[in-house]
């Protein structure tokens, strides 16, 4: 193991030198109340802080910043705090995930021009996890990830309630006219009680989970429920091991590697995870320079059975229990025989190492091997002439009727339009329909909304229909559920083979054989594209112009193509 010494420092070159320059950077230390010994020859970490009063997943990130301070100064070194872009699910429009990548690229600049020589991320809700660890891949210093951690349980009038899942179910019978006023407002007040992320196995637990089985996080940080004194405790433990990690110039590519990313997939797998995790962890596998793709996933899709018995995959429980249950580490044990225990982790240890003496206290909650939620892990990988690079489906999440079907498309060209229809009692519709929303995409959305999960439209839910073939070019929120084909690409708004698709169109899903097509035939669909005219583009300056400019599809993680591990040399490390 290499051991840095105190001119190895990359914030040596702002605190060594006798010049004019040391000088300034000293005397604004000083201007802190900082003496020079506080920080002369020391680590300096910074603890990059995603709290925002509008991001109400990280309520009590205020505090766990001083805690993991406080750990940072007992092992030695010293902790600065760095406020960094709160991309927030709940309120961010037109999408969060628009900023997602903004997010990343204030992570990598703010570490690579600041005298910081680790990190300390501190994220959880849905996109500041990918935002935070893509940026800190790319600007390569010694990293730990301190996920926020889940919410406690929802609950109303003594029944559970789960982040997003429950939201729907009760709008749908809300919708029906079975719900009243006071109820809503009674699961309005009762499904988010507390700091923390969503509780069900959203986004937020997935990227989470999927932190902590790359290695980045300290082991099983990533269950710890936000308001449970433990992850105060683990937040200080943050910051005494990021310190040893600068000495021991344990960086990310040490533990990024290709066998930690496949971990981290066979785990998403295993918790059935949210179809956005495709997308982010495609995107943080290629800045660490491995080259995940989608037929890798859905390989090991196929192999990896469904065991945690979470909503909205699982039936009954909700990440505090997954906690009780023993959390990540149990988990991973329970698949150990599928893992690469060896990938080498921000412990210093190996996987292996620190999975040694994990245990399920429930195995209803975290299922055995012999006794899956679903055999086969969460997602599929469709392709065929509607999707050329791919789609994704979460078959544990549907109602199995739905993986072999063939039905007539409703297709619609905006969210606006579908939202008008789905409450027309009188629309022409039956149970085999197939529901399409189109320019829904990365470009197309803008920002790539999660409209996935379509309403279903008022006239089958007056049939007793709650689930019915949903297709588009559209993420779902990773608490959503049902038949709905999603990341479909190239998105239709850059002219992908679904803005061909017309209503009246028979489309065939057929799950076991990964496909999905229009039945049209080929000269059809050469008029089709020939008459196909490409929309103009949505933002003519602004970030907007920006992002369509560079963002890539889908199947390729939706990162700006030039941020990508490759595009071109990274900047020289700031030295006068
Ligand atoms: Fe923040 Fe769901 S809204 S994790
Ligand atoms: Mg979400």
């Amino acid at each position: 193991m290499t051991q840095k010494i105190a001119k190895d420092l990359r914030s040596a070159r702002w605190f060594a030198p006798d010049d004019l320059r040391t000088f300034g950077h000293k005397s604004r230390m000083m201007q802190l109340g900082y003496a020079e010994d506080d920080f002369r020859d020391k680590p300096v970490i910074g603890i990059l802080n995603t709290w925002s009063e509008l991001n109400t997943c990280h309520a009590h990130f205020r505090e766990r910043a001083q805690d993991v301070k406080r750990g940072v100064l007992q092992a030695g070194g010293f902790g600065v705090e760095l406020p960094s872009l709160s991309v927030d699910e709940s309120f961010t429009k037109p999408t969060s995930m628009m900023y997602r990548n903004m997010l990343a690229m204030e992570t990598e600049e703010m570490i690579r021009s600041h005298p910081l020589d680790g990190v300390v991320l501190m994220g959880g809700c849905d996109k500041t996890t990918p935002g935070l660890v893509l940026g800190a891949i790319s600007a390569g210093v010694p990293l730990i990830y301190l996920p926020a951690g889940p919410m406690l349980r929802g609950n109303y009038a003594g029944r559970i309630l789960g982040s997003g899942s429950d939201a729907w179910k009760y709008w749908d019978e809300r919708r029906a006219g079975n719900i009243s006023d006071a109820e809503w407002l009674g699961v309005q007040g009762g499904i988010a009680r507390s700091a923390g992320t969503c509780m069900t196995m959203g986004t937020a637990s997935t990227m989470t989970a999927i932190a902590d089985a790359m290695g980045i996080t300290l082991p099983g940080a990533s269950s710890i429920p936000a308001v449970d004194a433990g992850h105060q405790r683990m937040s200080a433990a943050c910051g005494r091991r990021i310190v040893d990690m600068v000495w021991e110039d344990l960086t990310p590519e040490k533990i990024i590697t290709a066998p930690a990313c496949r971990n981290a997939a066979v785990v998403a797998m295993a918790t059935g995870c949210s179809t956005n995790a495709v997308v982010h962890l495609i995107a943080m596998a290629r800045r660490a320079g491995v080259d995940l793709t989608l037929d890798d996933l859905d390989d090991l899709g196929r192999k990896t059975p469904l065991i945690t018995n979470v909503r909205p995959s699982g039936q009954d429980y909700l990440m505090e229990d997954f906690y009780y249950a023993g959390g990540l580490r149990a988990l991973m044990k329970q698949i150990e025989s599928m893992l690469d225990t060896n990938c080498l982790t921000v412990t210093g240890r190996s996987m292996g190492e620190n999975l040694q003496g994990a245990e399920v206290y429930n195995d209803d909650v975290i299922r055995p091997l012999s006794n899956p939620v679903y055999k086969e892990g969460s997602l599929a990988v469709l392709r065929g002439n509607l999707c050329p690079d791919g789609a994704v489906i979460k078959p544990a999440a549907c109602d199995p009727k739905f993986y072999q079907h063939q039905g007539p498309a409703l297709v619609f060209d905006s969210y606006p339009e579908m939202k008008e229809s789905v409450d027309d009692e009188n629309l022409t519709i039956t149970p085999d329909t197939v529901m399409v929303l189109r320019n829904a995409g990365p470009q197309g959305g803008p920002g790539f909304p999660e409209w996935g999960m379509l309403p279903i439209p008022k006239a089958l839910i007056n049939q007793g229909q709650r689930d019915m073939l949903r297709i588009s070019d559209a993420r779902m929120s990773g608490t959503s559920y049902g038949a709905c084909v999603l990341h479909v690409a190239p998105e239709s708004y850059v002219g992908g083979p679904l803005a061909l698709l017309q209503t009246g169109d028979i489309v065939q899903l057929d799950l076991d054989a990964r496909r999905l097509d229009m039945l049209v035939d080929d000269d059809e669909l050469a008029r089709r594209r020939a008459a196909w005219q490409a929309p103009k583009g949505r933002y003519e300056r602004g970030y907007g112009y920006f992002y369509a400019k560079h963002v890539t599809q889908a199947d390729k993680g939706c990162d700006f193509d030039f941020l990508e591990t490759g595009f071109g040399r990274t900047a020289d490390e700031p030295d006068i």
